[in-house]
Order: structure tokens, then C-alpha cells, then sequence
């Protein structure tokens, strides 16, 4: 596990500026920055499902326009094929974002890449649409690893991880064999996130370095106790929540207990900044363009 100074003191330097493949000077201690309140956080710009306002989610087109605009890292949620095949898709079922219907865990890789993975942007998003997104298809993570290897970053989702056993291993299995466990100038090339804690103890046990957020989804205002921020950081870097459910003191208390931050899904730019102002580490927004223009403004200004 990496403690919440490396990735926080990683893009220092860089403050809001972006961290993405660029040069970043040596980072402060966890203590440092835990101490000094008034300084800046670097803000990750996690490009949700790729820069899926523009594009179809969790397509190459979409994660094209994400590294495009240097978004920080590119998120991916996961499902397992019947095969054992990981591919990056939100639902379990691809009957919202293809042509198809069925659940993904009863279907082969063959099947799921026989679907057209585009076309229902066109018909949903007319403002966006583009002839280009019919017919694209469901990518694997390996695909999305072997295209973008060690040239993106990458914040991926085991996403209904009791349906699928084995979705652990094989992604460890997959990140170990294109050797992206390593971390750029203290940033790591790989975050994995869940709301299950079961996936992410499963992921710690057999990978202690591999950095990991514990998603907690709120139905009211955040409430965070010292026990849940105790056991959390007993395996996780940090916490991502629904934006809307969480105020400037809640993110003060996670902060302070040494772990990250990350807001979802953040696509409004007075809600950018405000999270930017009471301490938000990194957020996810469909819009990585508009994060990443905040964030100069914002510099331009400090
Ligand atoms: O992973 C953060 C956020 O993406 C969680 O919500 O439903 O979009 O995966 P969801
Ligand atoms: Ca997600």
C-alpha cells in the first residue's frame, strides 16, 4: 500500500496543474503534508468510463479524447465473460450500451465483441453523436493495455465482484504481466477501486503495494466514524463518494486521517471548484476538458 504523502506530494509540484507523464519533483513527507493545511493538493482528473460526455463510455473513442486532453487516469469498470475474459463495461448486463441483451457472465468474449458498443450514444446523446461511434466494441482491459501500456494511468473497478470468482487474480494477473504495478515519479500507474471491501482485502492480501480506494455509497449527508477511517486505512489509500453527500468537514476528516479523497461523478464547474477549495485529492468527472481547464484557472489565480 502506498501511504496518502506519496500520492499527494507525487504532482506537488505540479499542484493543479495535472500529473500525467510529466517530470514531478520529490515529495513531501505524509506528515508534511498532513500537516500543512494551506497548502495546495494536486487534483487527479479521473476521466469516468473515458471522456464519456463526448463519447460512448468505455470505448476506445472515449478513452482516445481522455489521453487526448492528458486526463490524470483513465477509469475503467469491470465485468467478467463467461470465459473468464476481463472487459470494460459499467452495467452486468450490456443491454444499455449495446445492440445486445444478457448478462455478461453468461456470455463468451466472442459474443460480447460481436455487439455494437456505439450506436445507442448516437441515439441518446444526438448533441455528441458521430457516425464514427457505430459499431464499436466492447474493449478488454488486455486491449486497453496493450494499446495505452505504460503511457496511461489507469483507475479500474472490479465492479460486482461476487459475481464473478477469479476477477481479482486475473487482474493482478493482467497488470503484473504488462508490468504496471510500477509507480512514475511517485504516481502510480495503477489505482483499483470497489465498494466491496471483500475485493479490496482480497486484492491487499496478494498485493500490499497496489493502491486502493474503498468506494462508500451514501443515501445521506457523509458521516464518517475514526473506527471506519481506522479500518479503511488498514487497506486502502482512500475513500471515493457520491460529490453530493459530502461537505468541506467531511473531507477535512478523511484527510487528516491520512487518506485520500476522490469525489464522483463531477461535471459541473462551480462543483469542481468548490471540491478543488475544501480539499477534494482527485475526482471523477465525464468531462476530463473542463476539469483540466479548472484546474489552470485556478493556478493561474493562486
Ligand atoms: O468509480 C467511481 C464511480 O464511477 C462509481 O460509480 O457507478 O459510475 O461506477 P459508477
Ligand atoms: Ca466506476
Amino acid at each position: 500500500m502506498i501511504v496518502r504523502g506519496v500520492l499527494a506530494g507525487a504532482c506537488f509540484a505540479l499542484l493543479l496543474g495535472g500529473c500525467s507523464n510529466e517530470k514531478i519533483d520529490p515529495s513531501p513527507s505524509q506528515e508534511h503534508v498532513a500537516k500543512d493545511e494551506e497548502k495546495a493538493s494536486p487534483v487527479f482528473a479521473i476521466s469516468h468510463r473515458g471522456a464519456s460526455a463526448y463519447a460512448p463510455e468505455h470505448t476506445f473513442a472515449s478513452y482516445e479524447m481522455a489521453e487526448n486532453v492528458k486526463a490524470d487516469y483513465l477509469e475503467i469498470d469491470l465485468q467478467m465473460t463467461k470465459d473468464g475474459k476481463l472487459v470494460a463495461m459499467h452495467d452486468t448486463t450490456v443491454d444499455r450500451t449495446t445492440n445486445g441483451t444478457g448478462k455478461v457472465k453468461d456470455m463468451t468474449l466472442a459474443q460480447i465483441k460481436k455487439l455494437d458498443a456505439g450506436s445507442w450514444f448516437n441515439e441518446t446523446h444526438s448533441d455528441e453523436s458521430k457516425l464514427m461511434y457505430e459499431g464499436l466494441k466492447v474493449p478488454t482491459l488486455e486491449e486497453i493495455f496493450q494499446r495505452y501500456g505504460k503511457k496511461a494511468n489507469y483507475y479500474i473497478e472490479t465492479k460486482s465482484p461476487n459475481l464473478y470468482p477469479g476477477m481479482e487474480e486475473e487482474l493482478l494477473r493482467l497488470i503484473d504481466n504488462y508490468q504496471l504495478q510500477e509507480e512514475e515519479h511517485g504516481v502510480p500507474r495503477i489505482i483499483v477501486q470497489s465498494f466491496s471491501k471483500k475485493s479490496l482485502q482480497n486484492i491487499h492480501e496478494k498485493d500490499p503495494d497496489l493502491p486502493l480506494i474503498q468506494l462508500i455509497s451514501y443515501r445521506e449527508p457523509a458521516k464518517i466514524s475514526d473506527q471506519a477511517l481506522s479500518e479503511i486505512k488498514g487497506y486502502a489509500d482512500g475513500i471515493g463518494m457520491d460529490y453530493r453527500m459530502i461537505d468541506k468537514p467531511y473531507i477535512q476528516k478523511v484527510r487528516k486521517a491520512g487518506l485520500l479523497v476522490h469525489p464522483y461523478t463531477v461535471n459541473d464547474e462551480s462543483d469542481m471548484i468548490r471540491l478543488i477549495e475544501w480539499g477534494a485529492d482527485g475526482m471523477f468527472t465525464n468531462q476530463p476538458d473542463l476539469l483540466k481547464k479548472v484546474k489552470r484557472n485556478l493556478e493561474r489565480e493562486s
